[in-house]
């Protein structure tokens, strides 16, 4: 449905929450300004409506979260929450854990005709990220960490480890081992003859990880060329590294396809998922290989990784639930057809502040720049204000933030698209 406001923007009701958060919340976490943050109170399918009562549009997926719409676990969850909410994870787990490390297997590694999968579960995307790059060095015995530059993989000190984007790495810095080395995320096929000279320059001795977001998210929506994965599948193999994907923002259809790698059809050695995977709440996955997986020891009744609320009893039912409802090839349709229109609709703009629209899926980047081609992180910040005050939920990506990111759940209509579209043109700049 399309907004429907009732106060203005933020609402008096979300004014005074903003009052308490920022005596009681740490200042760095919730962006706080005249114009923003609205506080939330419900949502069903792509809308959320605020503790104003104001109707909004969802254009972020909540983080890439509903991308089956707001609530569609719901049920599974308060079915689930009558029973048990909590287990004993790794001691006396509960059988949807095991029923979920099973589908997990199913919709990854056996669909690929790879064998058997194996998980290990977790709570959120970043800790994934963690048992990932802890399995490749249990496997290799190589601490080393290839990743790429505007990567990003989430803020734990493990997942930092491999994360590209400078901004949320360097203030930690000082507590961080030097274990990594950074490639240039590929644009064009011209670009991979660099990333084969990169490649040639690494002490592959050293690497036992190479991490990769397939399609990356949050570093702008930057599609590689054709033939970027076999690369560095081709790289792995020779050298003995664990491939690792991960595929928590682009997973379960967001870009059209159950999982980005598969545009390319080439696979990984472990998969991270996350976000998408419960619908909302939160948990996450590294999925492997047997033969990678099986590198980990027996647990002799401590295991070595693992955590408190792993393998959660509701988060593996609304994950399961949330499977069940993706096991549609319709879905992968859904987002593709929405996706044309949505690309089409941003291109007529033709509009010069907008250097290029791209991303595939319902993970669409527009690049926004100045006159002189440099980024445009002023502008798109301006835009997310005002179309939060239209009623529409936006946020931004790439290093300068200059990416506007349209990230609506699947089942977004042509009439939501052309609002969006209408309020993005009345607000770019006018180039008389
Ligand atoms: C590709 C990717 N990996 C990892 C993460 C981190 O997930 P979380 O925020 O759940 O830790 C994100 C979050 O945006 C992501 O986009």
């Amino acid at each position: 449905m399309l907004p429907e406001l009732k106060t203005q923007i933020p609402g008096p009701k979300s004014l005074q929450a903003s009052e308490k958060l920022r005596r009681y919340e740490c200042q760095n976490i919730t962006y706080m300004a005249d114009d923003w943050p609205v506080f939330w109170q419900r949502a069903a399918e792509r809308n959320v409506w605020d503790v104003d009562g104001n109707r909004f549009l969802d254009f972020t997926s909540a983080f890439g979260v509903a991308g089956m719409g707001h609530g569609s676990t719901a049920d599974a969850m308060v079915a689930q929450a009558g029973q048990l909410v909590h287990g004993m994870g790794d001691v006396h787990p509960t059988e949807l854990k095991a029923q979920l490390c099973e589908q997990l297997s199913k919709i990854s590694y056996e669909r690929w005709g790879l064998g058997i999968g194996k998980s290990i579960l977790s709570n959120s995307g970043f800790e994934a990220v963690e048992s990932a790059l802890k399995t490749a060095l249990v496997k290799t015995g190589k601490a080393g960490i290839v990743s790429f530059k505007n990567g990003y993989h989430g803020l734990g000190y493990g997942a930092l480890l491999s994360v590209g984007l400078a901004r949320f790495k360097e203030p930690f810095s000082s507590q961080l081992a030097e274990v990594s080395v950074q490639l240039t995320f590929p644009r064009t096929a011209d670009d991979l003859t660099q990333l084969a000279s990169e490649l040639e320059k690494i002490d592959a001795s050293q690497m036992g990880a190479l991490i990769v977001e397939p399609i990356q998210g949050r570093g702008g929506k930057v599609v590689p060329p054709a033939g970027f994965l076999a690369q560095l599948r081709a790289w792995c193999d020779a050298n003995g590294v664990v491939l690792i994907y991960d595929e928590i923002y682009t997973g379960f259809y967001r870009t059209g396809k159950l999982f980005a790698c598969e545009w390319q059809g080439v696979f990984p050695d472990l998969i991270c998922v996350g976000k998408a995977l419960s619908g909302g709440y939160p948990i996450s996955a590294c999925i492997g290989t047997a033969e990678v997986m099986d590198a980990w020891p027996v647990s002799p009744g401590e295991a070595l990784h693992t955590s408190t609320f792993l393998g959660n009893p509701v988060g593996c039912a609304m994950a399961l639930e949330a499977l069940r409802q993706l096991d549609d090839d319709g879905v992968g349709e859904m987002v593709l057809s929405a996706s044309e229109y949505l690309v089409k609709q941003l291109e007529q703009l033709a509009h010069p502040s907008i250097k290029e629209v791209r991303g595939r899926g319902l993970m669409i980047g527009a690049e926004l720049v100045q006159a002189d081609g440099s980024p445009d992180g002023a502008l798109a910040g301006k835009i997310l204000s005002e179309m939060l005050a239209a009623g529409v939920l936006m946020l931004a990506d790439g290093d300068d933030g200059n990416v506007l990111a349209f990230v609506p759940p699947f089942s977004v209509t042509h009439e939501e698209i052309d609002f969006v579209i209408g309020l993005l043109s009345t607000m770019l700049p006018s180039h008389d």
